[in-house]
């Protein structure tokens, strides 16, 4: 059975959680391969609402195994704390697989991320302030703590003093901040090694062995194709691959599994952080977009960018991740409007460009083209059909499939499991 990948196709909040979540209980695996906890997803089951962080949405589904990939960054006690969280409210997380390979989020990764942001000034990134850059980082250096380190104290020890040989010189000669203490980051590392054992697996060979057998593993992507370390608005990006490739590396699935990769696409575009962003309003039609969608970060708490829908952006989406289908989420929010304008295409220093410039300079001096399409302004959250939408609404999703080059596949009306219009199966 096949492999799917499910994405974010923008800046990333474009509702990956409540999509992984409804396929979750029709799939066998549910695998973050990504990210670590700045990203944050919100599923709606019923009346109740789930907040994740690391945890793959799939968790909420009793059938499915959740496994968080060798590309996560893991912060142990953020895990625990989510775990525990879920456990209070009745949710069964035993079957949830950690691989060995992911790397670990110490508490010295969150000072450097923190004080980094600080030292930036005006040219900070807007991190979510988790410590996911510097953990990547020391995975490239060479000089980062796997969740296997924590059963061999030794290395562990060793491993610890490494990375913060040179940190501790930058914190205390360049930032001004005291030096931390290897015995005490070791000290609460091992403190987590118990907690943490009944769940690390060699989750390569789980989910090869598992395609074998014909089951289904969806890849649940955090952050967003224009969020990717390469493929993204660098530097106002994450420090790992979110676009398609990345649930390749970040999980130990060669890409001939993958048989169909999802893009989430938001029915206008939102941004956390710093950055490029070509049709962000800075108006009323802005506010009533972060109101009407409730545009707040689930992790930070900050309020969201708010633009209308982007095409060029779609495109590209498309074309890096080889995308084969989207499900275009939140079309609700944007009942009530008479015209709804689409960015067809930018204007770059006088000239009109229909796909996303490879050079920063050209994207930051980006302006955007519009077309204006009619509203509707009937309820649309009881649509369960296509055909249940009022005729401009069709009109909005076709025309925004028409210029973003795969097909919609599922149409989002609102938060809950059930406000989805299903166009084509995924599975
Ligand atoms: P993620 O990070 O991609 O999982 O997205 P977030 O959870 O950060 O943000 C998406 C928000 O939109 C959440 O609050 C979801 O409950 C909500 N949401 C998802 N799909 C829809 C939809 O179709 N309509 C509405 N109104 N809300 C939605
Ligand atoms: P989900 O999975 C939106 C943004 C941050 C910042 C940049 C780098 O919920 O879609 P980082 O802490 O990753 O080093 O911050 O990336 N960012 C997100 N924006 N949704 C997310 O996750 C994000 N995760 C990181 O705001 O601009
Ligand atoms: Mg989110």
């Amino acid at each position: 059975m096949p492999a799917l990948v499910l994405l974010g196709a923008q800046w990333g909040d474009e509702g990956k959680g409540k999509a992984t979540d409804l396929l979750g209980g029709s799939v066998d695996y549910v695998v973050r391969y990504q990210g670590g906890n700045n990203a944050g997803h919100t599923v709606v089951v019923g009346d109740q609402k789930y907040a994740l962080h690391l945890l793959p949405s799939g968790i909420l589904s009793p059938t499915c195994v959740p496994v968080i990939g060798n590309g996560v960054v893991v912060d142990p006690s953020v895990l625990l704390s989510e775990l525990s969280g879920l456990n209070e409210r009745g949710v069964d997380t035993s079957k949830l697989m950690i691989s060995g390979n992911a790397h670990i989020i110490t508490p010295y990764h969150v000072t450097v991320d923190k004080v980094t942001e600080r030292f930036l000034g005006k040219r900070k990134i807007g991190t979510t302030g988790r410590g996911i850059g510097p953990t990547y980082a020391d995975k490239i250096n060479r000089v980062g703590i796997r969740v296997q380190d924590l059963y061999d104290e030794s290395i562990l020890t060793q491993k610890v003093e490494a990375a913060l040989d040179v940190k501790n010189q930058v914190l205390t000669k360049l930032y001004n901040r005291r030096a931390i203490a290897v015995d005490q980051v070791v000290e609460e590392l091992l403190g987590y090694a118990e907690k943490l054992a009944p769940y690390v697996a060699d989750t390569v060979l789980v989910l090869n062995q598992a395609l074998e057998d014909d089951k289904v593993v969806l890849f649940e992507g955090g952050q967003g194709t224009l969020l990717d370390i390469d493929h993204g608005t660098y530097p106002f990006v994450t420090s790992s691959n979110p676009t398609a490739g990345g649930a390749c590396t970040g999980s130990g699935v060669g890409p001939t599994k993958i048989s169909r990769v999802i893009g989430i696409l938001k029915a206008y575009t939102t941004r956390v952080g710093a950055g490029p962003f070509p049709t962000e309003l800075f108006d009323a039609d802005g506010d009533a977009l972060r109101r009407i969608g409730g545009e707040r970060g689930v992790t930070t708490g900050r309020d969201r960018r708010c633009g209308w829908f982007d095409a060029v952006i779609a495109r590209y989406a498309t074309r890096v991740n080889g995308l084969t289908d989207f499900f275009l989420t939140k079309l609700d929010v944007l009942t009530g409007w008479e015209q709804i304008p689409v960015c067809v295409a930018y204007e770059i220093d006088g000239k009109r460009v229909e796909e996303l410039p490879y050079s920063q300079t050209d994207f930051h001096h980006a302006k955007p083209v519009y077309e204006t399409l009619p509203g509707w302004s009937e309820d649309i959250t009881k649509a369960k059909s296509f055909s249940d939408l009022p005729k401009n609404a069709q009109n909005y999703v076709r025309a925004l499939e028409e210029m973003s080059g795969a097909p919609i596949s599922a149409i989002g009306v609102g938060p809950g499991r059930d406000e989805t219009i299903e166009i084509n199966s995924f599975l």
